[in-house]
Formats: structure tokens, C-alpha cells, sequence
């Protein structure tokens, strides 16, 4: 009856049954082991880079962790992750708590922001923000200039054959921002393409739904040229 291979279908079941249970206490002890490994690295002030701890410093955070990918002063070396230097406050925490909440869920975004959102609490956010807007803004480069005098046409003017608006009006003359509204002077060109194309196809980031209307007529041309422009544009004085 009992033998290994008498085929019951129930004798099959509690063996499946059985792997099943083993397989996941052996996984519930690797995670107990790196949740213990976590905790020990917490109490070393030099391992105060964790994540999820509420009484490490803002700052210390910006710097041992955002710093990786966002720069000391919050310019970035590689257009992939975008330039936080002197961007608008308000913006930051807006962003910040959508990557936590899950609402700006386009892929760079789920695949970077989301795991190190989860845990950061709203005085270390509020502190994130700070530092970083507080940065000097990111200076601007040079770029071809074909490109940027079409941008700047769009920036300044919008498209008026499709009652595209100048992207000026809201985020301020010289780019600079304000409020909701973030600064784009200094911000990487192709994170820029990257997120019109988001607002112009996707809903992937929920509160941009004013975006998406201004996007909506963009051609991959215009929008590559006036990325180029605020790539481009210097700080104002
Ligand atoms: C491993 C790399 C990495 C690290 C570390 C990282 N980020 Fe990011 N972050 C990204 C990427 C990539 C994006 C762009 C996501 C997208 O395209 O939607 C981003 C986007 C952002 C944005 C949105 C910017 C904007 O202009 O909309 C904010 C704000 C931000 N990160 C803050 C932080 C803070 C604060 C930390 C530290 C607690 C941090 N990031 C750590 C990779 C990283
Ligand atoms: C009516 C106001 C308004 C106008 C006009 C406007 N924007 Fe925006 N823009 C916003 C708001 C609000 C956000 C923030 C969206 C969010 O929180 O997700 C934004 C975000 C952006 C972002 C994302 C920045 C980042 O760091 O992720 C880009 C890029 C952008 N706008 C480009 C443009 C361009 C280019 C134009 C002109 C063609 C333009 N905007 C015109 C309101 C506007």
C-alpha cells in the first residue's frame, strides 16, 4: 500500500504536498537570514545606507544612496536617471510619494524608484527634497543648433497649428519651474523624450494628466528638439 510507487493519485499529492511545505521553509529561512542580516547592518552607523530605517538622516540617505544614481549634488552623469539638482520642492515630494504609492508606474520608474520609495518615511522624503532642490542647478550644454532654435520656437511660442501651448507658460521662462510644475533647464534630453513619449501613449504617470493633453500632437521630431533646447539652457542669472 504504502510502497513508493504504488501510483495513488493521493499518495502523489501529500509527496507534492510535502516539497512544497520544505521548499518554502527553506525559503522562509533565507529570508529570515537576510531580514537578520538587514537588522545587524542597521546598527552599524557606517551601514546607515539601509533603507527603511525612519532615524537615518535625509541627507545621509541623498548621499550614501541617491547619490549612486542621481550625483552627490544631484546631477547625474548618464541621461538615464534624471538631474534632481535646484528642482522645484513640491515636485520632488509629489514624485516621490507616487513612486511609493504606486502611481508613477512607467517601467524605469517601477524598476528603480519603486523598491527604494517603499520604505522612506514622510520627514525623510520632506528631507530628500530639500537637499536636492537646494542643489545648484545643473548647467546647461551645448547642443546642435538646428535642433534648438526649433526648440525654442516650441518652447517659447508652442505649436500654434495644433494649439500646442508654449511650454514656457507653466514651467517657467527660463525652465526653472515652480511648484507642481518641474524644472526642465539642465534635465537630461533623452529622460525628456523618455517621459513625453510616457505622457503622450501611456497613463503610467497619473498625475501628469495636464501633460498628456499638451503631448498629444508632438511629433518625435519636435519632441526630440525641444530637448535638445532645455538640455541646452544655463541656468538663468
Ligand atoms: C539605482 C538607481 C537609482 C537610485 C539609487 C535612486 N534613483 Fe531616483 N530614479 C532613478 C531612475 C532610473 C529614475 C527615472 C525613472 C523614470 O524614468 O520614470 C529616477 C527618478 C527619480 C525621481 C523623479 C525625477 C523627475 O524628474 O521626475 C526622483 C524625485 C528620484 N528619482 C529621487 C530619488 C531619491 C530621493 C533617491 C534616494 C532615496 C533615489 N532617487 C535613488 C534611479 C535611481
Ligand atoms: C499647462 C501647464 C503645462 C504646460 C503648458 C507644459 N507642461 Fe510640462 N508639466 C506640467 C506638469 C504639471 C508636470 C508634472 C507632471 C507630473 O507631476 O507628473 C509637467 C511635467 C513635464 C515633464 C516631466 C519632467 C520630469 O522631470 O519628469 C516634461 C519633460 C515636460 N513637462 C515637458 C513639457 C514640454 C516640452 C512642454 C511644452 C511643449 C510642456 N511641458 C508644457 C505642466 C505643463
Amino acid at each position: 500500500m504504502n510502497s513508493y510507487d504504488d501510483g495513488k493519485p493521493a499518495h502523489r499529492v501529500t509527496t507534492a504536498a510535502r516539497f512544497e511545505h520544505v521548499k518554502r521553509k527553506g525559503l522562509y529561512f533565507s529570508l529570515s537570514l537576510i531580514v537578520a542580516a538587514g537588522l545587524a547592518a542597521c546598527n552599524l552607523p557606517e551601514r546607515s545606507r539601509s533603507l527603511g530605517d525612519p532615524n537615518v538622516a535625509a541627507k545621509t540617505l541623498a548621499l550614501q544612496v541617491c547619490s549612486n544614481c542621481h550625483g552627490v549634488q544631484g546631477v547625474s552623469v548618464s541621461p538615464n536617471f534624471p538631474n534632481l539638482a535646484a528642482q522645484s520642492q513640491p515636485y520632488l515630494v509629489e514624485q516621490l510619494k507616487s513612486f511609493k504609492s504606486h502611481g508613477r508606474s512607467d517601467p524605469a520608474g517601477f524598476e528603480y524608484m519603486w523598491g527604494i520609495s517603499a520604505r522612506l518615511s514622510d520627514d525623510q522624503i520632506d528631507g530628500l527634497a530639500a537637499y536636492f532642490s537646494s542643489q545648484s542647478p545643473p548647467p546647461g550644454k551645448s547642443g546642435n543648433q538646428t535642433l534648438l532654435k526649433e526648440g525654442q520656437k516650441i518652447f517659447e511660442q508652442g505649436i500654434v497649428a495644433n494649439n500646442t501651448p508654449a511650454c514656457s507658460g507653466c514651467h517657467g521662462a527660463h525652465g526653472e519651474g515652480i511648484q507642481q510644475f518641474p524644472r526642465l533647464a539642465g534635465q537630461h534630453a533623452d529622460y525628456i523624450v523618455k517621459q513625453l513619449m510616457v505622457f503622450q501613449r501611456t497613463d503610467e504617470r497619473p498625475e501628469g494628466v495636464m501633460m498628456k493633453g499638451i503631448a498629444h500632437e508632438l511629433t518625435p521630431e519636435n519632441m526630440k528638439n525641444v530637448a535638445a533646447y532645455l538640455e541646452a539652457m544655463a541656468p538663468a542669472q
